[in-house]
């Protein structure tokens, strides 16, 4: 315990229980850390969120991802609250428009991707790039973002998401390179699991997927808490050598050719 003692962080994403970042939040508070907790306007009224700060004893403050003007007042208000620059931060953002319109992938609408592009990934560049002007990290800070094996390989049913994370896990390895040389600062994506929240069951035929990939991955599906525990382990200064990388939490589901536990069912 303690990995994260006297650390301060951000954690975006936040939505109910269900959400990665909810588990994310409250183990980063366990291990010691301040954190302020930050979702979309909309996200706030829904009030999950409130009871996770007031639990957590944490400022939320609203930000859409996708607005420069509301990711710099987040960095200013919450350097204030913390009491200084920030240490780590959690990118857990994804949506989109097709896929909640069920538009098939050989007839998306281009404009909606657009849309998807800019909340599910360009924002993650956003922030970086309003933290290095900012000058908002610590030196040896940590940055994450959530990402899914659709980078990869082909999942018919994730649609643009696919292309959303390649795009996530690009900047991942690009801004990187430069905060690498600024300030030591490490950005890297973890790739996790199916996992059952609002974002992952929007997803067509996700149940049945859920339980597919938990017969091929060896140790089963690596569910919201244990994302959690490798992302503490991820911004504490254990890993302060690893950038850059797409980092697998999956149960070896992305180094399995075929599963006999499938074949047998
Ligand atoms: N659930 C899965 O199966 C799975 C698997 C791999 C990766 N991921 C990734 O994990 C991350 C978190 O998703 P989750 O599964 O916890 O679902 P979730 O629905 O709980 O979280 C998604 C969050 O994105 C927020 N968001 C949407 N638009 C926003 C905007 N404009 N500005 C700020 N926030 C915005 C939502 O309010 C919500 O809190 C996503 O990047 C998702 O793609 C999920």
């Amino acid at each position: 315990m303690g990995l994260l003692d006297g650390k301060r962080g951000i954690i975006f994403g936040a939505l109910d229980e269900q959400s990665i970042a909810w588990h994310v939040a409250e183990k980063c508070v366990e291990h010691g850390a301040k954190i302020t907790l930050t979702n979309a306007p909309v996200a706030l009224r829904f009030g999950g969120i409130q009871q996770l700060a007031e639990k957590l004893n944490a400022n939320l403050i609203a930000a859409d991802a996708t607005s420069i003007e509301d990711l710099t007042n987040l960095l200013t208000e919450s350097q204030e609250v913390l009491g200084g620059k920030i240490d780590f931060m959690l990118h857990s953002i994804g949506m989109s428009v097709n896929v909640r319109k069920k538009k098939a992938y050989t007839d998306l609408k281009h404009d909606w991707m657009q849309k998807t592009f800019d909340v599910s990934a360009i924002s993650f560049h956003k922030l970086m790039q309003v933290a290095y002007n900012m000058d908002a990290m610590n030196e040896g800070g940590s940055i994450l973002a959530l990402s899914y094996i659709a980078a990869q390989r082909t999942f018919p049913d994730y649609s643009e998401m696919a292309e959303s994370k390649a795009l996530l896990e690009s900047f991942a390895r690009s801004f990187g390179y430069h905060y690498a040389l600024k300030k030591k600062v490490r950005v890297n994506t973890i790739s996790q699991s199916p996992t059952i929240t609002t974002a992952g069951s929007g997803v067509k035929g996700f149940s049945e997927f859920f339980s597919y990939a938990d017969k091929m991955s060896p140790l089963g599906n690596a569910d919201a808490d244990s994302c959690a525990d490798y992302c503490v382990s991820m911004f504490s200064d254990l890993t302060r050598m690893v950038t850059m990388q797409n980092l697998f939490h999956d149960g070896g589901f992305s180094n399995m050719g075929m599963s006999p536990a499938i074949l047998e069912s």
